[in-house]
């Protein structure tokens, strides 16, 4: 019988030191979102939300970029600084939102609306960003909803909720693109109302990914940055967090001594607060992608350039 996790890892291979020792040797630098295992967090260079991790891909002078996020994450990464060789532990690791919009249906709906600028949120593709005007995450989408003047129509791609929350904020009338997150979509309105009863002293924050009915319940909505932002410096002792529960690990370490409360959803769906993609990624498979520098975010220089356009558009805002 093997005596290995894997047929190529050691068993009693020590990853953590091993992946701080190979980082170093390669000069690679460890970009991880909030919604990577704990172990992968703990372990990054930056950790951040969308738009933090975009703004350290681009200024990462390290030879190597190693991204513990999802694949649109690493193709931004690759997007903005193509000198660096961009890996990703898991090349699976997708996104619903991404899926639901690829470039030639967004191009077909652009064809039909002449007269409209089109914002697409950061979950995209390569080709969908090329196809749009500006970029945004939803740690600066109201700035850049906001960058355009109020007559101007708008294609907002591709997630229908965050676009109706910023239509709802700002009083604008974007079209909106049907696309949802999963995870955000999976919590229940009804659930959180009871837990909301249940601890009458916490505060419900939310993701904007959220349905409107989760939202309007929410006492604050933000980015995942924002959120964490949020409980550290509230006064408040409760949290029931709507949003992926990865970012519980670093609430927990930044707000020590709050009760974090993950909040409730559907168990009835097929869906759950982990994002499913986001979890491919394993310390396992970012030791072999350290290891091997394999796989790789290849991408055409000229899908590259059509992409970067609306992603300076965004950075310089
Ligand atoms: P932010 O990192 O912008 O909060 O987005 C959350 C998300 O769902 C990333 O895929
Ligand atoms: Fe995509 Fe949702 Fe997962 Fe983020 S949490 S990567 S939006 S599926």
């Amino acid at each position: 019988m093997s005596a290995t996790i894997d047929p190529i890892i050691p068993a009693d291979l020590d990853l953590e030191a091993e992946i701080l020792r190979m980082k170093k040797e390669k000069g690679a630098v460890l970009l991880a979102h909030y919604y990577q295992e704990s172990e992968i967090q703990d372990l990054a260079d930056h950790l951040g939300d969308s738009l933090a991790l975009a703004q350290a891909a681009k200024q990462a002078k390290a030879e190597v970029i190693v991204f513990a996020g999802v694949h649109f994450m690493a193709e931004t990464a690759k997007i903005v600084n193509p000198e660096a060789t961009v890996v990703i532990p898991d090349m699976d690791a997708g996104c619903s939102l991404a899926d639901s919009c690829p470039g030639h249906e967004l191009a077909a709906w652009k064809a039909e609306h002449p007269d409209h600028k089109v914002i697409a949120y950061i979950n995209c593709t390569a080709e969908t960003k090329a196809q749009a005007d500006i970029i945004c995450t939803s740690g600066n989408a109201e700035k850049v909803v906001a960058s355009f003047p109020e007559d101007q129509p708008i294609l907002f791609v591709p997630d229908k909720n965050l676009g109706a929350w910023l239509n709802k904020e700002l009083g604008r009338n974007m079209d909106l693109w049907p696309g949802t997150c999963v995870v955000h979509e999976t919590f229940s309105e009804r659930k959180i109302v009871e837990e909301m009863a249940r601890h009458p002293k916490a505060l419900f924050i939310a993701h904007p990914e959220c349905e409107e009915a989760v939202l309007q319940h929410a006492h604050f909505v933000g980015s995942t940055k924002k959120l964490l932002d949020f409980v550290r410096e509230s006064d408040a002792q409760e949290f029931i967090v709507g949003t992926e529960t990865g970012i519980l690990h670093e609430m927990g370490k930044q707000a020590p001594g709050k009760t974090l409360i993950a909040a409730p959803y559907d168990e009835n769906s097929c869906n759950c607060n982990e994002c499913p993609y986001m979890k491919l990624n394993t310390l396992e498979k970012l030791y072999l992608c350290l290891r091997d520098l394999e796989p790789r975010i290849e991408m055409d220089e000229d899908l590259r350039l059509k992409a970067l356009v609306p992603m300076e558009r965004m950075l310089a805002l």
